[in-house]
Order: structure tokens, then sequence, then C-alpha cells
């Protein structure tokens, strides 16, 4: 593949050690937590623990519903290093690489199945103590390749799931959402008592979702909602999305060396995959201070789509900015990150700068992969792929 011209004399992975170092310097200096390595990173030093450890720390089981996706496949390998056992059920739409690291790990247990096949989805989550649901057709234009089957994926399903959750003796159920949910709110910043204005079949079908979520477990006996508005993430994952914003933008410095700006001055709140991954892990081990919805992010990553461009340039020196007036996006909200941060104490660890790096370094030490083949994209995958995907046939693989 033809490769854009990132001027630069220095290898990649020099930058990236380099940036880490630098931010390692500022978090001591801040006493924040420090930067840890980025996953190209982590494989040296953690692999041999996720694959071959089998060290049980928790008692309790969790079972990650779309586990083998952007987000679950990070998720899953964190914690089996921290000690859980983990089940994944997922349909696998997206294929089964995101879990061959790790599917050699005593603690894992995997499942091929729809969240719509009731009676596998019953079968597999009897005895475990925590259901976490990420699976969902995710992405505006994903949605609308097939809406009616994005809203028995997104919404109808999230009920049933916790209705089998109170019927297994579940602990707690934790479901995805995302900050999408706030549609178009301008520059004020909103916290999660701010009004909804999803403008998309995604937003739509995720706000639902928790509304029908904290209907069917509301207070009393059964197991705790919590409901997490994530950010838009960035970063590598064992199962790459090159159609999130950062990843976009980073794939396209890589491969033309420049990168387009849509409209520029929408806000969007931005996190790493791993931090991502990580307040699931604080939602799960922490009490939740009577809250059940929390934003996921951190007021710093707010950023303008013209800043993110700029933050990106600056990373990689050399590379044009193209600014296009008209924003196809019409999202535009900044957000309020305090009651996660206060309640779980949560805390990025990565910077947008180490995350684009990470994926310039994992573009460039592939040599095959091409940012734009469709497995990287939901829409493009999906688009070419639907009536294959969007039936129910499941099979169970352990
Ligand atoms: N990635 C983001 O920027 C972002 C932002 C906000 C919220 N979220 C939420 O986080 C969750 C995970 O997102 P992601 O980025 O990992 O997406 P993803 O598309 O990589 O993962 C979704 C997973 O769900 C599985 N899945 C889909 N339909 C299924 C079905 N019917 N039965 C079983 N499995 C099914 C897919 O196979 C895939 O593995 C989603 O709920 C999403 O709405 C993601």
């Amino acid at each position: 593949m033809k490769r854009g011209k990132i001027g630069n004399d220095k290898s990649l992975e020099t930058m990236v050690n380099e940036h880490r170092d630098t931010e390692l310097v500022e978090s001591k200096d801040s006493g924040e937590k420090s930067c840890s390595d980025p996953l190209i990173l982590e494989r040296r030093t953690d692999l041999n623990e996720i694959l071959f450890g089998s060290r049980v720390l928790h008692s309790e089981k969790v079972l990650v519903i779309g586990g083998g996706g952007y987000l679950g496949s990070t998720l899953t390998a964190k914690l089996l290093s921290k000690g859980y056992m983990v089940s994944v059920y997922d349909r696998f739409i997206y294929g089964k690489n995101s879990l061959k690291e790790i599917e050699g790990n005593e603690a894992l247990r995997v499942f091929e199945g729809d969240i719509r096949d009731l009676e596998l989805l019953e079968a597999v989550m009897k005895g475990h103590d925590i259901v976490v649901n990420l699976a969902a057709i995710v992405g505006d234009e994903a949605c609308m390749v097939d809406p009616d089957t994005t809203w028995e994926i997104n919404t109808e399903s999230i009920g049933r799931i916790a209705a089998m959750a109170k019927r297994h003796h579940v602990k707690k159920m934790i479901q995805a959402s995302t900050c999408s949910n706030y549609g178009q709110n301008g520059s004020d910043i909103v916290n999660e008592e701010a009004p909804l204005r999803p403008l998309s079949l995604y937003a739509k079908s995720k706000v639902e979702g928790e509304k029908i979520l904290l209907s069917e477990l509301s207070d009393g006996p059964g197991p705790k909602p919590i409901v997490l508005r994530f950010s838009t993430l960035f970063g590598y994952s064992r199962r790459p999305r090159f159609d999130l914003v950062v990843n976009t933008m980073a794939a396209h410095a890589w491969k033309y060396g420049k990168i387009k700006v849509r409209g520029g001055s929408q806000w969007r709140p931005l996190l790493h995959v791993s931090d991502a991954a990580e307040a699931i892990i604080s939602a799960i081990e922490k009490e939740n201070g009577g809250k059940k919805i929390f934003n996921v992010g951190a007021n710093h990553l707010n950023k303008t789509i013209l800043e993110l461009g700029k933050t990106i340039q600056s990373v990689i020196p050399g590379i044009d900015m193209e600014i296009v007036q008209e924003a196809v996006d019409k999202r535009n909200y900044r957000v309020d990150f305090s009651r996660i941060k206060e309640t779980f104490e949560f805390e990025p660890e990565y910077s947008i700068e180490t995350g684009v790096l990470e994926i310039i370094f994992a573009l460039d030490s592939s040599g095959m992969m091409d940012p734009e083949n469709e497995i990287y994209s939901n829409f493009k995958w999906l688009s070419g792929n639907s009536e294959m995907i969007f039936q129910r046939n499941t099979q169970v693989t352990t």
C-alpha cells in the first residue's frame, strides 16, 4: 500500500515511546495517574498473562454480550488479566479474529449466538453475577442498513435481557449507551440530566433502550442497572474500527498524508477504547452512589472537530488539512463528566495524541491492513453482507 507523506525521519515506534515518556513525566508533575502502554506495546508485556493466566482472583462471573467487538474484545482481555471468569456471547458479525489471542485462556468461554436467540442466551446467562451488554448495531449509517432489525437488536432486546437477568439473580446489569443521545446541544456543557435530542436512528434506539432497561430493572430486588453513555471512542483494538472520527482521520493521514475536516465547530467528547473498558470495570467493582446513568469520558477530552484536526496535525507533522464548510454529521454536544469522576474516581489514562500514534503505528507495523477495507467500517460491512448478518441463525462454540 502506498503510504502518505508523513514527513518525519523518526520511526513511529520511537514517536510513540517518546510521546508516552512525555506523558509519564507530565503526569508525575501533576500527580495524576501515569499513562500505560498502548495496546501494541502492551502485547509484549501482558500477553502471556492474558493468554495463559488462569489465576482466578474474583469469584464473580462476568457475561460480556457483544464481547467480540471493538470495545468488547478490549474489555474481555482486561477482565481476564484482572482475574475474572468471563463468558463472551456474540454474533461475531465482524468475525472472530478479535478473540484469537485470548481464546486459549482457561477463564474464558466463548459462545456464538444472536441476542434475539433467547433460548441460547438464557442457557448461557445462568450462573453469571454481572451482565455487560455491548451488543448493538453501532453507528448512524450502519443502523440505517436495516432499521427494523436495528430496533430489535439495539432496543427491544434490552428488555428481554434485563428480564432474563432478573430470573437468574444477576447482581448488576451494565448497558452500553452513547453521548450521541444528546444530539445537538451547542456549546453548553450537558450533564446526565440534560434533555436528550437524538438525531439518528442509532441514538434514538439507544435512548429508548435506556428507558426500557431502567423501567424493567426499577428499584427493589434484582439486578442493579447501570447505563454508561460513552464518548466517541478511539484507539487500536483487537477488532479495529476505522469508522470512528479520530481513527478515520489518523488512518487518512497515514494513507493519504492529509485529513478532511467537515464543519469544524461541532463539539465531540472523545475517549480511548482502553479507558472505556476501564470505566466498565469501575462500574462492575465500585458502588454507584445511587446513580444509574453515567457519561463516560473526561471534560478535557471534549474537542471541536477543528481542534481534533489540529491535534492530529501536531502529532504527525507535515500532513495537510482540508476544511469543508458543510458538516454532514450534525451532532454537536459538549459533555460534563463530573459524575463518573466523583463516583468511580474515573480518570482516563490515554490522550488523543497517544491514540493517534498508536493507530499509525498499528497500520505501519501490520504491513497488510488497509484501513479502508469494508471489514473496518460497520456501515460498509453491513451494507455488503446484510442478508447473511441479519438472519438469526446461531450455533454454540465454547
Ligand atoms: N465505539 C464507540 O465510539 C461507541 C461510542 C458510544 C457507545 N458505544 C456503544 O458501545 C457498544 C460497543 O460498541 P463497539 O464500538 O464495540 O461496536 P462493534 O460494532 O465493534 O461491536 C458490537 C458487537 O456486537 C455484536 N452484535 C451485534 N448484533 C448482535 C446480535 N444481534 N447478537 C449478538 N451480538 C451482536 C457484533 O458482532 C459486535 O461484536 C455498543 O453498544 C455501542 O452502541 C460505542
